[in-house]
């Protein structure tokens, strides 16, 4: 499942929606971990990555892994490729990505938000995605189509096996290489 929502309230009962208490997430943009603690809290027998760049998000993250053994904090910038290898590696390990959720705030474009979403997911293959994005709640509730494809996990189905065609220069920050 793939949801998309803006209202910080909808985007943490989502969480309490989905997040099961053995789930493993992988959580982009923790910040200073106000629903990182929310994700603990659902998932206390799981394990949880957070991720966030800025240094505002160490010392208060930092109390957070004190506190919990089932929490790691990564402080990097989520659009570089060693990052997602990185944390595709611990995924692999551990076995599977049950939930990936993206909120990079309101700084960011609708196009970077799917564009890590899209990334991520395709490499980390999670059940369910949970997206927090204005613009791109915006974009599904304004366009509208006659065909359908629908995926039912948390990444896309129709394209998420594909790869990023190393010739488009948008994703030079990317590679299809990590499976
Ligand atoms: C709206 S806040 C997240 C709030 C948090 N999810 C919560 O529920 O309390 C957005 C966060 O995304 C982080 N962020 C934005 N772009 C990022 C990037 N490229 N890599 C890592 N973190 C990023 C920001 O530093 C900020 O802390």
């Amino acid at each position: 499942m793939i949801k998309v929502v803006y209202d910080i309230k909808v985007y943490r009962q989502v969480l309490r929606d989905i997040i099961k208490k053995d789930d493993v997430v992988v959580e982009l943009g923790c910040h200073v971990g106000n629903s990182t603690r929310i994700i603990q809290d659902l998932s206390p027998e799981g394990r949880i990555i957070s991720l966030d760049n800025s240094p505002e998000s160490v010392n208060a993250m930092k109390s957070i892994t004190d506190d919990y053994s089932n929490i790691e904090f990564i402080k990097a910038d989520v659009r570089l490729h060693e990052i997602l290898e990185d944390v595709a590696n611990k995924i692999k390990e551990i076995g599977r990505c049950d939930v990936l959720s993206v909120d990079l705030g309101g700084g960011y474009h609708p196009d970077t938000t799917f564009k890590v979403f899209f990334i991520w997911s395709s490499t980390l293959k999670p059940r369910d995605t949970i997206i927090r994005n204005r613009g791109l709640l915006d974009f599904i509730h304004s366009a509208s189509t006659d065909e359908l494809l629908k995926s039912e996990m948390g990444w896309l189905e129709s394209s998420g096996n594909d790869g990023i065609p190393p010739r488009l220069k948008e994703f030079k920050l990317w590679s299809s290489k990590i499976n």
